[in-house]
């Protein structure tokens, strides 16, 4: 028994900010932001939430299925921007798709969210426990963004990615997972507040703790080495090389990281799939995002090796091997 990608599906919020539009708002420039991450334009959710998005790319998910809304047995939505604290924002998916026979949570795993996500699910229809799952990374990172920090507020965007994951008989689907965390540094990349331990008030907002600090250089020297490493430990548990992968999608934080792992795996070029130029890093909504742009591109097929991996807060890091 397996679980296969049956279908896929995204959503991109109608305004686009360009990177010269940056230039009118910090100091920064197109030529920086293009060499040192690859990014020409991001997607900016001004009046809709994460679960808005969300919901959308779900709905673009059943509509390339046979399925509808009323057969999805489990709803899980990977973000590290819910709508509010409580209730899940899987629970106003759920409402807003009409799929009430479903149970639905979230999961936090910041970049690595929707790898974990798939895991879950896989998990779950492997155990024969539910037949099918909308597995969704969904972000509005441009709401936890502090535009006046040029060494963030030009790498983030906003999007949702979606697939439809349904229980097979055939030698398709996730062949293997493997998921890594470290929390021994923790104070890589965070969002201090609002929380437990620091709840939300006037010092946190006045002091910019209610937004993503990040170091992002001493997180870029682990991302290359986890990531290919993860890799190799998927497609060995798969019985398989990085010569028998198809098509790489990596977490899309920076085209010079997922240019390193193709390197040094040897995947480089039209195999490493490349959407961080027109979406940014949308944190947990790369993967599935690129996953969708690559089905409607027509490079993905059937019987395709397809190697995701993953990076980011702080830390997990993750792989998976699918055959599509
Ligand atoms: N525009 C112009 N110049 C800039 C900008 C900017 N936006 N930002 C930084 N600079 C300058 C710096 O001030 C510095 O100047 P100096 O040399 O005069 O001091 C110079 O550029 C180099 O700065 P670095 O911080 O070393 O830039 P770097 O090349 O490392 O790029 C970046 C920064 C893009 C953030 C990179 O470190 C990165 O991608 N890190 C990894 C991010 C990541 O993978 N995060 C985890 C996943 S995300 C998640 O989990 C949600």
């Amino acid at each position: 028994m397996r679980a296969k990608i049956t279908a896929t599906g995204s959503y991109l919020p109608r305004k686009v900010l360009s990177n010269v539009d940056l230039e009118k708002i910090v100091d920064t420039n197109d030529e920086w932001i293009k060499q040192r991450t690859g990014i020409e334009m991001r997607h900016i959710a001004e009046n809709e939430s994460t679960s808005e998005l969300a919901a959308k790319a779900a709905e673009d998910v059943l509509n390339k299925s046979a399925l509808s809304s009323s057969n999805i047995e489990l709803i899980i939505v990977a973000t590290v921007t819910p709508d509010q604290p409580l209730p899940a924002t899987a629970l106003f998916v759920q409402n807003k798709i009409g799929a009430y026979n479903a149970f639905a949570f979230d999961i936090n795993a910041a970049c690595s969210g929707f790898v974990y996500a798939l895991s879950i699910a896989n998990a779950y229809i492997v155990s024969g426990m539910v037949k099918n799952a909308i597995v969704i990374g969904a972000e509005t990172l441009s709401k936890i963004t502090d535009w006046t920090d040029r060494s963030t507020c030009v790498i983030f965007g906003d999007g949702a990615g979606a697939v439809l994951l349904e229980r097979t008989e055939e030698d398709k689907g996730i062949l293997s997972v493997v998921l890594h965390a470290d929390g021994r540094y923790t104070d890589l990349m965070m969002v201090p507040a609002p929380g437990s331990k620091m709840p939300c008030s006037k010092k946190a907002i006045e002091n910019g703790d209610i937004y993503i600090k990040m170091k992002g250089n001493e997180t870029f020297k682990m991302a290359i080495r986890s990531i290919a490493s993860v890799s190799k430990e998927a497609l060995d548990i798969a019985g398989m090389d990085f010569k028998d992968v198809d098509w790489m999608i990596s977490h899309q934080a920076n085209k010079r990281i997922i240019d390193g792992v193709a390197r040094r795996v040897g995947l480089e070029g039209e195999r490493s799939i490349i959407t961080i130029d027109k979406h940014a890093n949308t944190a947990a909504a790369t993967i599935p995002l690129a996953m969708d742009w690559a089905v409607e591109m027509g490079k993905i097929k059937e019987g395709d090796i397809v190697l995701l991996n993953s990076f980011g807060a702080s830390l997990t890091w993750s792989a998976a091997v699918v055959r599509w």
